[in-house]
């Protein structure tokens, strides 16, 4: 254990217990979602299941709300419903991770949980950190207890990837098909271009470059957090790619992949994972037999904000999904788990208001146009005419930034199943073909819901 690794193993739980007491004040703490015990959380890493229980790493900041040096944070469950905060598993505090363990995933294999991670290093100088200056090394941590970390080294750095990237080659996520283990990378190219590495490796640590996946044409400057997988037959590539046009500052998509992700490959249509303002860079496993993800409920660089900071924390992950697929087209919807928080279920008749717990579920199946007002301050409305759907703040306070979003449909709109937390919405439309996941800071206290043009059904739910 070296000396940086002490001070901060020691360190990170003073500075959480600090924290504890005005984050739990904040009315807007989140009940039923992974979020900090203090300071800031982005992408969701290492996701696995080990026996009974799983396992949800994170990007964690504990020093500073707004970001800072990124640890893992650590929490475990044996019903993806209640979580117990684990100690942090990795620190920032060696020579190639030093200004950032980021993001990665996990593999367990013969008693040990093998965690592939970026070591984030800034070189100092007068560098762009772009093209020059940054390290984004393959690293690899391994525990066997799944708990504390045994052995930490590099298995890559920058200078061994292919020619022709820039220093941002990142976020591994590993699996292991037909006796190989095989590895995507996020890239940007010199020329910035987004594009996906795929490696093998007979052993986990020597890895072999065996594939570049990217579109015929350009599509963003950078594609980070690529997950790959089959489902049911199909396999999905899913990107959070960055310079695309798009209503965020950044996209995240998913392109169904035809052909072999180690060869000869096409991509299909690229298209949004959500349509909301809060959810970027997801990642997804197999717990047996379904496969479930998680994304992180925020946006890098957004000009809007979480009033959460007042309380020293920012940003959560969202319900876990699970995923299935209708053809080309992924359907997310929320972890089957969910039915064991449902309270007694009560009416939504069309055209009437209704008052419940700021954490509620609510399901529908409209035959044309409706709208739903959530807590006065943002409406969701379905024009059966264009199939546009329109996800719109009417509150400033509760949108804190956040103004409107609109997509439009492939299919007529005809279900609508909602999953609130104490700031969150998550809007799950056509069983999951369409989501719109965004945070919302209602006024504390019960939330009028106001539905018109379909009825529906709300239960209040609670852990
Ligand atoms: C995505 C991302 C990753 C990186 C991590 C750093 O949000 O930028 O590419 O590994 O966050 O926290």
């Amino acid at each position: 254990m070296n000396a940086l690794h002490r001070d901060l193993k020691h360190l990170v739980p003073l500075v959480e217990g600090l924290g504890a007491a005005q984050a739990a004040a904040d009315p807007h703490r989140q009940r039923l979602h992974i979020q900090p015990p203090v300071g800031w959380l982005n992408d969701p890493n290492g996701l696995c299941r080990v026996g009974d229980t799983y396992h949800v790493f994170y990007q964690y900041g504990p020093f500073d709300p707004t970001s800072g040096v990124k640890h893992w944070g650590h929490v475990t469950s044996t019903d993806l419903l209640h979580w117990q905060r684990q100690p942090v598993a990795l620190y920032p505090d060696e020579p190639f991770d030093c200004h950032g363990a980021y993001s990665g995933s996990a593999l367990y294999e013969d008693g040990v949980l093998w965690l592939f991670y970026t070591g984030n290093v800034k070189l100092p100088g007068d560098y762009d950190h772009i093209t020059a200056g940054r390290e984004n090394n393959l690293c690899l941590a391994t525990s066997r207890d799944c708990i504390t970390i045994d052995t930490k080294e590099c298995l890559l750095h920058t200078a061994e990837y292919p020619a022709g990237l820039s220093c941002h080659v990142r976020d591994p996520k590993v699996w292991l098909q037909d006796g190989t283990y095989y590895m995507v990378l996020g890239a940007r190219t010199l020329e910035d271009r987004g594009e996906v590495l795929v490696f093998a490796s007979e052993d986990k640590r020597q890895w072999r470059h065996i594939n570049t996946i990217t579109t015929p044409e350009p599509f963003g400057y950078m594609w980070e957090c690529p997950d790959l997988f089959e489902l049911d037959g199909q396999w999905f590539l899913l990107v959070s790619p960055q310079g695309i046009p798009c209503q965020n500052v950044y996209g995240c998509g998913y392109f169904p992949l035809y052909g072999d992700f180690r060869g000869a490959y096409t991509l299909g249509e690229y298209r949004p994972l959500d349509g909301g303002f809060d959810y970027y860079a997801p990642q997804s496993f197999t717990d047996g037999d379904r496969r479930l993800q998680f994304g992180w409920m925020g946006m890098p660089d957004a000009p809007y904000v979480n009033p959460t900071l007042a309380y020293g924390w920012q940003n959560c992950l969202t319900f876990p999904r699970q995923l299935r697929r209708e053809g080309d087209i992924l359907l997310q919807s929320p972890a089957v788990e969910l039915k064991a928080l449902r309270g007694a279920p009560a009416a939504l008749a069309a055209g009437s208001r209704l008052e419940v717990s700021p954490c509620f579920e609510l399901a529908a199946a409209p035959e044309g146009s409706f709208s739903l007002t959530v807590a006065e301050g943002l409406t969701f409305s379905y024009d059966e005419a264009s199939r546009t759907v329109l996800l719109r703040f009417t509150d400033p306070a509760a949108g804190a930034g956040r103004d409107q979003r609109t997509l439009t449909l492939d299919a007529p709109c005809r279900s609508v199943q909602v999953l609130a937390d104490a700031s969150s919405l998550e809007i799950f439309l056509n069983e999951g073909a369409v989501v719109f996941t965004t945070r919302y800071y209602p006024q504390p206290g019960p939330v009028s819901l106001r539905l018109e043009g379909a009825s529906g059904t709300v239960w209040p739910l609670s852990l």
